[in-house]
């Protein structure tokens, strides 16, 4: 469990977070939503002891974060928004030794840890290509496989889907699933609604200001309250939020489905 327990934080004068508090239990999917700058990468950063809280504190399983940096490192996988500024390898193999270097581990043990992580990103058949000749998703994956190669308890993905198409997201929000499914708590920042079909909580940071419930109470207020204004929804929740608006009719909980969102606008057509 993380807790961030009344955290003051600044760069310069720029006050980003001010008596900030934020708890993340295990195994859960969360998403992390906000506008450009409302802090979510600042937040990140936190987690991992990159930057420095002003004060309060944060605790990683009951222990205080900066007087366990190593071990907390190692417990959190990252992936960035752009695999090729995170992959440092020419090999998949290679790549994925990587991350398990400087750990002590023996190559036995690497290899073993490699088969088995690229079995979960799904890349085994593709394993002898250079990486250069992998699809943006696959090499998104491949990220994805080196933050799980020592067994991270949190992964954390800031902005990790925004580069890639629609089937690609998809497929790396199937596998977040399966790996949430595992016992990984997921901690993925997104700007895309949609994605809320696959995570159980959200946060959101909106003026320095801390939402943060499930996800179906998150999609009941969005459409039917004021917390979306200021959120750029996609289509179908755009008609959600006209039919509450114009009709009263609170469809937030079949949003996903285009199918759902249509046979409603014919009902009310059907009604006029
Ligand atoms: N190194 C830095 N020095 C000074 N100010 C910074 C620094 N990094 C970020 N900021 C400022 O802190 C605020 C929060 O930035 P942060 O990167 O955490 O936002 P974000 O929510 O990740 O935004 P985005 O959606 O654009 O990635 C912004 O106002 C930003 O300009
Ligand atoms: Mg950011």
């Amino acid at each position: 469990m993380i807790e961030i327990k009344n955290i003051d934080f600044s760069y310069y004068e720029r006050e980003v977070f001010k008596n900030f508090s934020l708890k993340l239990e295990d195994g859960k999917f969360y998403t992390l939503l906000g506008k450009n700058g409302s802090g979510k990468s600042t937040l990140v950063k936190l987690l991992l002891g990159i930057v420095k809280v002003k004060s309060g504190e944060i605790l990683v399983d009951g222990k205080n974060l900066t007087d366990n940096l190593y071990e907390v490192r190692k417990n959190i996988g990252m992936v960035f928004q752009n695999p090729d500024e995170q992959i440092v390898s020419e090999r998949i193999d290679e790549e994925l030794a990587f991350s398990m270097e400087n750990y002590g581990y023996s190559s036995m043990e690497m290899r073993e840890r490699i088969e088995e992580v690229l079995q979960e990103i799904n890349l085994l058949e593709k394993r002898d290509l250079r990486i250069s000749q992998l699809s943006g998703g696959e090499k998104q994956r491949l990220c994805i496989g080196s933050a799980l190669m020592l067994k991270p308890k949190v992964l954390v993905l800031d902005e990790g889907t925004a580069m890639l198409d629609e089937k690609n997201r998809e497929n790396i929000m199937e596998l977040l699933k399966r790996l949430r499914d595992r016992g990984v708590t997921i901690l993925l920042i997104s700007h895309h609604l949609d994605e809320l079909k696959y995570v159980d909580e959200v946060i959101y940071l909106k003026n320095g200001e801390l939402w943060q419930g499930d996800r179906d109470k998150f999609l009941k207020e969005i459409i039917t309250g004021s917390l979306g204004e200021s959120l750029e929804l996609p289509p179908n929740f755009y008609i959600a939020r006209e039919i509450f608006r114009r009709k009263g009719i609170d469809i937030s909980k079949n949003l996903f489905s285009s199918e759902e969102v249509a046979e409603h606008l014919w009902r009310l057509s059907l009604k006029k």
